[in-house]
């Protein structure tokens, strides 16, 4: 059977783009990254799918309505043959009716444990909250921004002294490791909806929460209380 084809969507640096490129290149994954697609020219992410030998595509979105831009955007997935979309690092709101046609078929990765912090900064605003888990989830896109089907979910420990750029690197880290197996399940099938929930085959189950353990130095003995 052939691979399903994958579009990689981006607006910026493509550092999950570079990720999912080199798990697909592996023998054995089961999707073909056919097209790497950015709304901004200026992407450096494009420069890094050019040199991997991925066709690239721009689809300009700035001056443009929201119905031009996913006019030509659906028209070029379509030229190019593309099944499943992949939402890397691309910052641009899709309408529902260009979401609807995608239901199953299009996974995002958003830097939180959603559904906490959903939207911009999401580093700064965990630090400001005082949470001691952070981490990412990849999830199917619906209509509402960051709301859909959790699919697989990483957490990482908000240490003290961290600072943004710190927890971001630690958080990014593991959105490297989660977005290529996450877009596998569902490129082999393994993911299913069932109802508002995305339920991935049990024998991947488990593959779908990585949580890496905190490590901690243990306390010496005059910082212990008594
Ligand atoms: C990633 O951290 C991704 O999770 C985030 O943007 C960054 C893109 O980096 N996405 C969002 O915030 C989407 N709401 P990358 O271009 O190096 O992959």
């Amino acid at each position: 059977m052939s691979k399903p084809r994958v579009a990689i969507l981006i607006s910026g640096r493509g550092s999950n783009m570079t990720a999912l490129l080199e798990a697909a290149a592996r023998p054995g994954y089961p999707a073909t990254v056919a097209l790497v697609l950015s709304n901004k020219a200026e992407a450096a992410g494009l420069e890094r799918a050019n040199a991997a030998g991925i066709p690239t595509a721009v689809v300009a979105s700035k001056g443009r309505t929201r119905a031009e831009f996913e006019a030509e955007l659906t028209a070029t997935l379509a030229q190019n043959r593309i099944e499943i979309l992949a939402l890397a690092g691309f910052m641009r709101v899709l309408t529902a009716e260009f979401v609807a046609i995608w239901t199953g078929r299009m996974l995002n990765i958003h830097p939180s444990l959603l559904p906490a912090f959903p939207g911009l900064d999401t580093h700064a605003r965990a630090l400001a909250a005082g949470v001691r888990l952070h981490g990412c989830t990849v999830h199917l896109v619906t209509p509402g921004v960051d709301e859909g089907p959790i699919v697989a979910q990483s957490a990482v420990p908000v240490l003290a002294g961290d600072t943004e750029s710190t927890l971001a690197a630690r958080v990014l880290e593991q959105e490297h490791r989660l977005y290529p197996a996450a877009l596998a399940w569902l490129a082999a099938g393994q993911v299913r909806l069932e109802g508002a929930r995305a339920v991935v085959a049990a024998n991947l189950a488990a593959g779908a929460l990585a949580n890496p353990l905190p490590q901690f130095a243990p306390l010496r003995r005059d910082e212990q209380t008594p």
